[in-house]
């Protein structure tokens, strides 16, 4: 708590005001909707890759050896790598498209980087609808997955600087709700197709991608570009006209004179990547935007978002069962993003990191003991129904917490902790370490889990309590600081301090000079 109020400071930076209004509201849902893209990708493929039909169009190998297979032990029952590429694939093109797209975002606006994406991600979903061989289907992964990357990198950054400080956690939050709809909208379709008689059911799956697709490819042409966006690319009247309608106000003087240094400042600098990379004064920001990411990847929550079903399946639930199962995790996995809404701007991004934390430490010991007491390390045994129940129970538990916390906060931290000049650039680290992890999940889970057994969900409560460690000391609060004084929270934190101290020597390379000012 000391260490709190140290960070966010008693004499805390300046609030320049601004409510929220309609034109910021409709703005931020429109962009948000690119998160749609993303969420009904991570929940669309572990459904299909489920399906009969699919695998033996497909992947004829592995439907034989699944068929075929009936006395291996449970651990081991689904672990194949031609199957996981399918569905992690994507997250490696998402994770080149993150890097290019900062440079668009950058130099050309956050609103053609979304264009852009969402216009690929519409190709991809045609493509994968229509496939007929395995080539199609891999190309349209790719294309998809560029289409993801794009939205990754520049929405949240959109999202940060349309909302007035005073909202910018819950609106920067919009877009994880949008990722949590696209998840359990894609359960629900697959719930549907599945049962289709004729086999395309998985058709409609892939090809129904194209809904979200379109939703945010319209909506980008109406969206306005941000005015840090249109400062950074030289018009100085038109962003503070913009700047005035979407605070609603003509008082915008204050947080106009911040943008235009902070402005100035980013146009000294060339390579932003490499400075992420390489100068002392942003190593907070680098540190940031690689281990959050990569922790919010160790959680394990997308081995639920994956392999819910198959993970139900293979404890003891029937098909249908499971399914439905997966289809409450991802009910409740949307309703507790709302409790970040709220929270998040009151009590602070801390808490609700802290509070996640325990909470998902104490789910993943409860559910890798009781497979333990089951299955043993033989992987043979049964669960019973009570037990599979309690099971489900404390999954849900675990997706709850995530929901309010490393989810949301995986997402709104990293961007706003960054200056402009980095903004991008830091944004793009974060999506593209956040896409290699869940590749690297994705792709590895089933095996790990043959090799790990029980000890798997251990390793995921272990990293957790890492890193909740880790917020709880090096994590400054970020709540209701204006996104361009988040310098300020840097200097005054007792560890990042010895790396921000000398950032006035630091404006002669270009980061934004501090305006004094008189501090509540
Ligand atoms: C994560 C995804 C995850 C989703 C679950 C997002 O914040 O980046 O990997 O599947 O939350 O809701």
């Amino acid at each position: 708590m000391a260490r709190d109020e140290e960070a966010a400071g008693r004499r805390g930076p300046p609030s320049y005001g601004g409510e929220v209004n309609a034109f910021i509201v409709t703005t931020c849902i429109v962009a948000a909707f690119g998160g749609l893209i993303f969420g009904y990708d991570l929940g669309i493929s572990g459904g299909v890759t489920s399906m009969d039909s699919f695998l033996m169009k497909f992947f004829p190998s592995v439907y034989r050896k699944e068929v075929a297979d009936q006395k291996q032990n449970m651990y081991c029952k689904f672990d194949s790598h031609l199957l996981t590429l399918f569905t992690s694939s994507l997250y490696l093109s998402a994770l080149v498209a993150c890097m290019c797209a900062s440079t668009i975002t950058r130099k050309y606006g956050r609103k053609l980087s979304m264009l852009s994406g969402g216009l690929v991600f519409l190709a991809g979903a045609i493509i994968n609808a229509a496939a007929v061989n395995v080539a199609m289907l891999i190309v349209g992964r790719l294309l998809l997955g560029i289409g993801v990357g794009f939205c990754n990198q520049s929405i949240p950054v959109y999202l940060s600087e349309i909302a007035p400080a005073k909202w910018r956690g819950a609106m920067n939050i919009g877009f994880q709700m949008m990722i949590t709809i696209g998840i359990l909208a894609a359960n629900l379709v697959n719930y549907w197709t599945a049962k289709i008689p004729s086999g395309n059911g998985w058709r409609i799956s892939l090809g129904l991608a194209a809904v979200p697709a379109l939703m945010i490819t319209v909506g980008s042409l109406f969206l306005p570009d941000t005015p840090n966006s249109i400062l950074e690319r030289g018009d100085a009247a038109k962003a503070k006209q913009m700047l005035q309608k979407i605070r609603g106000s003509d008082d915008v003087d204050a947080e106009f004179e911040d943008l235009v240094r902070a402005s100035a400042a980013a146009k000294k600098i060339d390579r932003p990547m490499r400075r992420l990379l390489t100068e002392r004064r942003y190593r907070p920001q680098l540190v940031f935007c690689t281990l959050i990411p990569f922790f919010q990847q160790v959680t394990g929550i997308n081995v639920v978002m994956f392999y819910a079903p198959v993970l139900f399946k293979t404890l003891g639930l029937g098909q249908s069962a499971s399914l439905m199962s997966s289809l409450i995790t991802g009910f409740f996995n949307v309703i507790a993003t709302f409790v970040s809404i709220y929270v998040a701007d009151r009590f602070g991004r801390r808490s609700l990191f802290l509070e996640g934390g325990i909470q998902m430490i104490i789910c993943q010991v409860v559910v890798g003991g009781m497979i333990a007491g089951s299955f043993g390390t033989s992987g043979t045994g049964q669960l019973s129904t009570a037990a599979a129940v309690l099971v489900v129970v404390f999954v849900t538990g675990f997706v709850m917490a995530f929901a309010w916390s490393w989810g949301p906060m995986g997402w709104l931290v990293p961007t706003e902790i960054c200056p402009l000049e980095l903004r991008s650039a830091g944004q793009a680290m974060n999506a593209g370490v956040n896409m290699l992890f869940t590749f690297v999940i994705g792709q590895f889970f089933l095996s790990l889990l043959c090799h790990l057994k029980f000890g798997l969900f251990f390793l995921f409560a272990a990293f957790v309590v890492v890193m909740t460690a880790f917020i709880y000391f090096f994590l400054p609060e970020t709540r209701n600081v204006p996104i361009e004084d988040m310098g300020e929270v840097f200097r005054r934190h007792w560890f990042w301090r010895k790396y921000a101290v000398d950032d006035d020597d630091n404006n002669k390379g270009g980061s934004a000079p501090r305006r004094s000012v008189e501090l509540k």
